[in-house]
């Protein structure tokens, strides 16, 4: 099989390398990569939301699976756009279509959805510019903190915790009538906040059966002991030692069951993997929030704890099989480190050569912000590279990582020492 990977990250890295192990594989290529991905397949300058010029490439190359990282050409509907064109049919694509990635895409969306479905989620309200003094009404009514939540696409940054009545309400305000994250909040979903516990649960689903992936935790915030600013992700572990058999077991009823069903019932095809942000809180999962794709750092550490040739998987997904497809995971735990550039997630410098990769030797090394310049691999991002140990422990696998991430060196160069050890 020859297969397509969209993106150019951590995350598309972890999906090149472990596609690259399948016995299914043919001809592997990455839109665009990054420094790290020629080594196993061949990077294709193209951008992740030229529909036009993926296809031309796909056709011209025989490619019969597309596997889409991010979240942002789904839900620009790259799923929809493949099966509209009879040319492109054949060519399975992985990541749901677009009324599927609505529940990214519009936070509203994916709240109404969890009513509908009675999946346990925070108590919310949506509101418009037709219905903001309204919105100010109701921060009056709600305890603190609140959190408004932009109901757009706004990388990342669309989610504001207010710790005063006032501050909230001028949050509104600005997100509605000031297009403070421009047209996301347009529509702003005003939530409950909710105290607990957060990890994150991924499932591969081929619209009718699911498997549930490893899951993990992720570490937003740039200084150690999450302190700072938010970031994309500064490392990840997996498995998560809160998330107990029987708390797993609660997520299965009452969160993965209902939201598979619920998309049937809903008449929206899915075939792709479901990120699902969780909030422990007591013991009871909550959701915070959907992705409709995997997570950057997260799959670094969930895919190299999956045994099974996920290439098979992926073509289970594809032709509705996936039950019938086998499925194993290692024992064994995954914490990853991710490197960064000095300044990350402000202002940050690059082009900086990076050296001494080689002089890790037990730990996978994905590249993400990085390029190559006359055979020397140079930064090109904020996030460079994400360092993930698979050792019989927590403590061994955040040892390794965090001695291998060290052994790495470039201009700047940063990385948390702490990730995972408050789970020790
Ligand atoms: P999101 O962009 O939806 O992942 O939200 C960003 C972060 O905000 C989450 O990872 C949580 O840490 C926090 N958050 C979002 N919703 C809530 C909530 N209802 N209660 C507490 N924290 C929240
Ligand atoms: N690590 C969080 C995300 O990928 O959205």
């Amino acid at each position: 099989m020859n297969i397509l990977i969209i993106g150019s990250g951590g995350r598309e890295s972890a999906f090149a390398y472990k596609i690259s192990q399948s016995q299914k594989l043919d001809k592997l290529y990455i839109a665009p990569g990054n420094a790290g991905t020629k080594q196993y397949g061949e990077n294709v300058p193209l951008n992740v939301n030229d529909f036009d010029g993926i296809a031309d490439f796909a056709l011209a190359n025989q490619v019969d699976m597309i596997v889409v990282g991010p979240e942002e050409p789904l839900v620009k509907g790259i799923h929809d756009y493949f099966l509209d064109r009879e040319d492109l049919k054949q060519i399975s694509v992985i990541g749901p279509q677009q009324a599927g990635a609505q529940l990214e895409g519009s936070k509203d969306f994916s709240k109404e959805f969890m009513v509908k479905h009675q999946i346990p989620t925070a108590a919310f309200r949506s509101f418009d510019q037709a219905t903001l003094q309204e919105g100010l009404a109701y921060l009056e009514t709600q305890s603190l903190p609140i959190v408004l939540k932009a109901d757009g696409l706004a990388q990342g940054k669309g989610v504001l915790i207010c710790e005063t009545l006032d501050q909230a309400k001028a949050e509104l305000t600005a997100m509605i009538s000031e297009a403070k994250f421009g047209a996301a909040s347009q529509v702003v979903v005003v939530e409950e906040f909710l105290r607990g516990i957060e990890l994150s649960v991924f499932v591969l689903t081929d619209g009718e059966h699911y498997k549930i992936l490893p899951s993990a935790k992720d570490y937003k915030r740039i200084g150690e002991r999450d302190t700072g600013l938010n970031t994309g992700g500064m490392g990840s572990v997996s498995p998560v030692p809160f998330a107990t058999k029987e708390f797993l077991d609660k997520v299965e009823e009452r969160v993965i069951k209902p939201t598979i069903s619920g998309l049937k019932l809903d008449q929206i095809p899915y075939k792709g993997f479901v990120f699902i942000g969780l909030m422990n809180v007591d013991g009871n999962p909550y959701v915070i929030e959907y992705n409709v794709r995997m997570g950057d750092p997260e799959t670094q550490s969930v895919l190299t704890r999956i045994q099974s040739d996920l290439v098979d998987l992926l073509e289970g997904v594809a032709k509705g099989d996936l039950d019938r497809r086998s499925y194993t995971v290692s024992e064994k735990t995954a914490a990853t480190v991710v490197l960064v550039s000095g300044g990350y997630p402000g202002k940050y410098q690059s082009s900086k050569p990076i050296a001494n990769i080689e002089n890790v030797e037990k730990s996978y090394v994905f590249h993400a912000g990085t390029k190559e310049e006359a055979g020397q691999v140079l930064t090109a991002g904020g996030r460079v590279l994400a360092v993930t140990a698979l050792e019989d422990n927590l403590f061994d696998a955040l040892q390794q990582a965090t001695a291998d991430a060290g052994r790495i060196f470039f201009e700047g160069k940063y990385f948390r020492t702490d990730i995972g050890f408050d789970l020790i």
